[in-house]
């Protein structure tokens, strides 16, 4: 068994505090991705586990073995740095085979299995070559390759994909999610990219200032973010985020009056005159109408043909609000329009950001 487990971990560095009081685990063969902007402290994270960090407080374990003070060879990890760290006087191959090397395989078996990663991350072609004599992206998949020849207790990743274009970029995240299932290495995955990271994870840790905001099923922390923070970071475009004032049953702003009815058991704890900020998804917006009860009035801002769907983003009580609509032609609208939603879709958050739960 190889469950990875964050028993309060605090890491600082100084006086600053870069990862708080962080619990959780990962269970045995499973696929999580840690997303969060940059600085968060996700590769200060990693490199815990890896054991390259120490913590300032808290016990890690791997299995059942308390491992927070082990050293990182102790620890069976197979780990993509986010600045790849090869070894630039060996070759592509030497670089992918070197894990199974340090663990006594033969050359010729090295050389099959390295062979064989690198067919499929498409970097066969370089194995004879240095790392100096290939691109950043080459570089980038040596570095994921060395981490899969073998199978370690714990895959560690580094935005193991950040420097591909898209159509690598989508062929090595198949590849990777592929070979997770079919080996079922527990693996913590990092990335700030959220499209991935819903893509490819079992449960996405969404990490904000040094903290684990919310801990779920991908989907689970796009239909039900917990803080306005998680909302604004999943989904591209990301939720629609309003402020509004919620008095007499009803929330305001500037330009529109909603009727607060449907949400009247989530409002219980909410005093009037409260600053609240309503959230909605952009393919859960539409064009709306005279007969739409619903609805939220604004200027035409933006347009974006995309091909299968098209953006129109409505300048909203001093806010850009932005409807997906799907089908193939893009609505000519301009001036002034609204927009319609159907209140099931509504999110509400409180003065904390945090999601007013339905009860
Ligand atoms: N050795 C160090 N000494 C001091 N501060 C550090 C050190 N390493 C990291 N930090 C700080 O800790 C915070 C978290 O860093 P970390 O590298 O974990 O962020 P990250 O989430 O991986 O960001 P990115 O997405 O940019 O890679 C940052 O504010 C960083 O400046
Ligand atoms: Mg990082």
């Amino acid at each position: 068994m190889a469950n990875v487990t964050f028993r309060s971990i605090t890491k600082q560095f100084g006086a600053f505090t870069a990862v708080n009081d962080v619990s959780f685990e990962i269970a045995d063969g499973e696929f999580v991705c840690l997303l969060g902007p940059s600085g968060c402290g996700k590769t200060t994270t990693l490199r815990m586990i890896a054991g390259l960090e120490q913590p300032t407080s808290g016990r890690i374990l791997i299995g059942a073995a308390d491992v927070t003070e082990a050293k990182p060879k102790e620890r069976d990890i197979g780990m993509v740095f986010q600045d790849y760290a090869l070894f630039p006087h060996m070759t592509i191959a030497d670089n992918i085979a070197y894990p199974l090397k340090v663990r006594g395989v033969g050359q010729a078996e090295r050389r099959r299995r390295a062979a064989e990663v690198a067919k499929n991350l498409s970097i066969d072609q370089l194995l004879d070559r240095r790392p100096g004599q290939i691109s950043g992206g080459q570089q980038q998949r040596t570095s994921v390759a060395r981490a899969v020849v073998h199978k370690p207790k714990v895959y560690l990743f580094d935005e193991p994909l950040s420097n591909l274009d898209a159509k690598l970029r989508l062929e090595a995240r198949s590849f990777l999610k592929h070979l997770q299932r079919e080996l079922g290495v527990t693996s913590l995955y990092v990335t700030h990219d959220q499209a991935e990271a819903m893509a490819m994870a079992d449960r996405v840790a969404v990490m904000d200032r040094g903290e684990i905001v919310q801990f779920g099923p991908p989907l689970e922390v796009y239909r039900q973010p917990a803080t306005t923070f998680v909302a604004n970071f999943l989904g591209s475009p990301p939720m629609n985020l309003l402020s509004v004032r919620y008095a007499g049953g009803a929330f305001a702003s500037s330009t529109f009056e909603l009727d607060a009815s449907p949400f009247a058991g989530r409002l219980r704890d909410v005093r009037d005159g409260s600053e609240l900020t309503l959230g909605i998804r952009p393919e859960h917006v539409r064009m709306g109408g005279e007969g739409d009860r619903w609805r939220i009035p604004g200027e035409v801002y933006a347009v974006e043909p995309l091909g299968p769907e098209s953006l129109v983003t409505l300048r909203v009580a001093g806010a850009l609000v932005t409807a997906r609509l799907f089908g193939d032609d893009p609505p000519t609208a301009t001036g002034a329009a609204s927009f319609a939603f159907d209140p099931a879709h509504l999110h509400v958050f409180g003065q904390d950001g945090r999601r007013l739960a339905a009860r």
